[in-house]
């Protein structure tokens, strides 16, 4: 198989990763932080040290300030449900993944919220001025990708942090497809928070996922219960990270993602992407001359990741998908890609289009590889 798939989730995983979880699973997995056995402390320490790597990571300044999540989905539903109050005024983007429009949508149609939606510009980022220009008084919060899933395009996360701390608002980035894409600096970025899983650019396993807030800013938790600490008291702690984590971690997957953030640091986030954007230009270059095929993105090319979107022919994104997986054993992504406002903007809506989405594990034929799919397919071979 050729997986062309990795903005969905990153596979394969480095092999260090698969490693590291199974030998937490022979060997350690007690309930991390509840015993004082060696197990449970063995446990307890490997999930600290998949904070402090990713902490490391983030620039974070304290590891306490990162709650583990199950998804991306999760922290971004943390972060809205746990910041916002009753009135208050969010400023988004017409492009966001559903894991953020849908939270924000819902309180806004049951009253609770205004929200405020801004266009992205015709590079397909999302312009800071826009942003502020957006903001009212009353604006609370500024909540955006960093890099949409769609367009694979980089937003400039400093700029609009700025542009929310001028209005008075804070700022919640949606992380998903930027982190181990591009170097993402929380404090340098001065961002309030930041959501995103942690089963794509940092190769941990699914059933991970991590929210970043600033210290000083404290947000009511979703979920309350268990800790393993103050077991004493009646209700939910509130220090960090215990404020937002409660229940039995997903202590194999932090094991695993431990792994994937070594193998990061390793590689390099620059490597990383350099790989995934050459890859993406190769097969752009490959597909300009193929009759029937266009690619709707990557109209900055310094500020690409490596997704590729294309529409083949009058032919449906499902249909062509079915096509590369059936007949050439190639994965890729159809449809509306969890994002419908970034569709709409491109005129793609509601039939969407097929996503190329390429990792760093892919080798240098399977760009080659798929243009020639596509142009087979394209040309109705
Ligand atoms: C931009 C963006 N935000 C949020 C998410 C949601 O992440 P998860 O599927 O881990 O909940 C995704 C996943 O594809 C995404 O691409």
């Amino acid at each position: 198989m050729i997986y062309l798939d990795n903005a969905a989730t990153s596979w394969p995983k480095p092999p260090s990763v698969l490693a590291a979880m199974r030998e937490f699973a022979e060997d350690w997995a007690a309930n991390p932080g509840r015993a004082c056995h060696r197990m449970g402390i063995e446990a307890g320490q490997r999930v600290a040290r998949a904070r402090a790597s990713l902490a490391e990571l983030l620039g974070a300044p304290d590891a306490s300030r990162i709650a583990f999540t199950l998804n991306g989905t999760d922290a971004l539903n943390m972060a809205l449900k746990g910041f916002l109050n009753e009135g208050d005024h969010v400023v988004t983007s017409t492009f966001e993944h559903n894991s953020l429009s849908r939270p924000l949508t819902g309180l806004e149609r049951a009253g609770r919220l205004r929200v405020t939606r801004v266009a992205p510009r015709e590079d397909l980022t999302l312009s800071p001025e826009d942003v502020r220009r957006a903001c009212a008084r009353d604006t609370k919060l500024v909540a955006v990708t960093a890099v949409s899933n769609v367009f694979g395009a980089l937003n400039d996360v400093a700029a609009l942090a700025r542009a929310a701390h001028d209005a008075g608002a804070a700022i919640l980035v949606d992380a998903a497809q930027a982190v181990g894409a591009c170097e993402l600096d929380v404090a340098a970025a001065e961002l309030d928070m930041a959501a995103f899983p942690c089963h794509k650019g940092l190769f941990g396993p699914m059933g991970t996922g991590a929210l970043y807030v600033r210290p000083g800013l404290d947000l009511r938790p979703l979920r309350e219960g268990g800790t393993g600490s103050r077991s004493e008291e009646e209700t939910h702690p509130e220090e960090m990270p215990h404020r937002l984590e409660a229940g039995t971690p997903n202590a194999h997957g932090l094991a695993g993602l431990a792994a994937g953030l070594d193998f990061l640091r390793e590689t390099g986030i620059r490597r990383v992407r350099e790989r995934e954007q050459s890859l993406a230009r190769d097969l752009v270059e490959r597909l300009s001359e193929v009759r029937g095929v266009s690619v709707l993105n990557g109209r900055s090319r310094e500020a690409q990741t490596g997704i590729v979107l294309l529409r083949v022919g009058g032919l449906a994104s499902q249909e062509v998908a079915a096509l590369l997986d059936a007949r050439y054993g190639i994965a890729v992504r159809a449809g509306l890609h969890c994002a419908p406002g970034a569709h709409k903007f491109l005129g793609t809506f509601p039939e969407g289009v097929v996503r190329v989405s390429f990792g760093f594990f892919n080798e240098d034929g399977d760009a080659k590889a798929a243009a020639r799919a596509v142009a087979e397919i394209a040309e109705g071979v």
